[in-house]
């Protein structure tokens, strides 16, 4: 494998910074460019090429392709609160789709013909069967998922007219650390780090959103995958740039639920995690698992970490060593 000249989008953010650490690991050259909206500075390698900017600049973002003669793009840059889209859709609209366009856009105008586009379960909405696989409806429930499908769906006209190849990953739900990056955003509202900002003693309870879904306890059912797991997945995406495809990115199994997941937080910290039912929140669909068979048996996938004590211990563990976050 030769090393490629590589644009992260929202590098300086959660998975960002740990897709970084991979291509690095694999002697790739990296850019970072993030407009710093909910990244962090710190999370970005001190060595690293780092251009703050938003992906709305399209000129600018033309002359970081070009001037640095970048071959291929992850673009992970959005805004990605389900709440939120549902209250503020313009911003989805603007900040996932607008500013994805004028990417693209600035990718065709700089010669740069392959993108590696970070998508999620959100796609699927309400899906009929479980797991659910790539060729299943897309119909999603919110603005967030909308905004991310409304992308996919510009990227195959774009290839047929412009060549631009895309491979487009649906993430479902990432959790864990590193030793050197771990979630930070603000406000939490991921179910791991959530858990155990309430483990550290910053929030008083966690509070789960309905108890009333139809599932095995009446709460939510999500498929957690290691961030580790899921950078890798984008290293094998860029080695055998497959074009115009899509992966589901999860760790399938029967998913675990909201009270499962707070169960093992409760014995991987040793806390009592107190917990607060509270109402459902618009747009969260009752379960989602993924079949991830199709990134396994075309690209040699392999996740090493789906053990979901062992997840949740990373996040523990770069969490008691970063109380402050990226602060300190
Ligand atoms: N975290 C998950 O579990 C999950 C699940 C499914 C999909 N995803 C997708 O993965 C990607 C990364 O998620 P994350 O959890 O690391 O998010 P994050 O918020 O930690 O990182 C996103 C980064 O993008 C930057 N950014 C946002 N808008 C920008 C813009 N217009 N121009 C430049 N930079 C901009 C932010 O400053 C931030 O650093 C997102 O596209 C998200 O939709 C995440």
């Amino acid at each position: 494998m030769r090393f490629m000249r590589i644009l992260i989008t929202g590098g300086a953010g959660y998975i960002g910074s740990v897709i970084t650490e991979e291509l690095l690991r694999k002697n790739h050259q990296v850019t970072i460019l993030d407009n710093l909206s909910k990244g962090h500075r710190a999370a970005v390698p001190e060595d690293i090429d780092f251009v703050e900017c938003d992906l709305l600049e399209e000129d600018r973002v033309k002359t970081v392709l070009a001037e640095r003669k970048i071959e291929a793009v992850i673009h992970m840059a959005a805004s990605s609160l389900v709440g939120e889209s549902v209250q503020n859709p313009m911003l989805y609209y603007k900040n996932n789709v607008m500013a994805s366009i004028s990417l693209a856009n600035a990718m065709c105008a700089a010669g740069v013909k392959c993108i590696v586009f970070s998508s999620t379960a959100a796609v699927y909405g309400e899906p009929e069967k479980q797991p659910i696989e790539e060729t299943d409806p897309t119909v999603p429930t919110n603005p967030y998922g909308e905004s991310k499908l409304t992308f996919q769906k510009a990227l195959r006209w774009y290839s047929e007219a412009y060549g631009l190849n895309y491979t487009t990953l649906r993430y479902f739900n990432a959790a864990g650390a590193t030793e050197k990056n771990g979630e930070v955003h603000d406000p939490e509202t991921h179910l791991i780090p959530a858990i155990l900002q309430v483990a550290a003693g910053k929030k008083p309870a966690v509070e789960i959103f309905g108890n009333d879904y139809p599932t095995r306890d009446g709460t939510c059912i999500r498929d957690y995958i290691h961030v580790v797991d899921l950078a890798q997945a984008h290293v094998l995406a860029l080695d055998a740039f497959k074009q115009n495809t899509v992966y589901n990115l999860g760790c399938g199994g029967n998913g675990y639920s909201i009270k499962e997941v707070l169960e093992v937080a409760r014995k991987v910290t040793g806390k009592k995690i107190p917990e607060r039912y509270v109402a459902r929140r618009p747009g969260d669909p009752a379960t989602l698992i993924a079949s991830s068979e199709k990134i396994k048996r075309e690209l040699g996938w392999k996740p090493q970490l789906q053990d979901l004590e062992k997840i949740i211990n990373s996040a523990w563990q770069w969490m008691l060593k970063h109380p402050q976050g990226y602060n300190c």
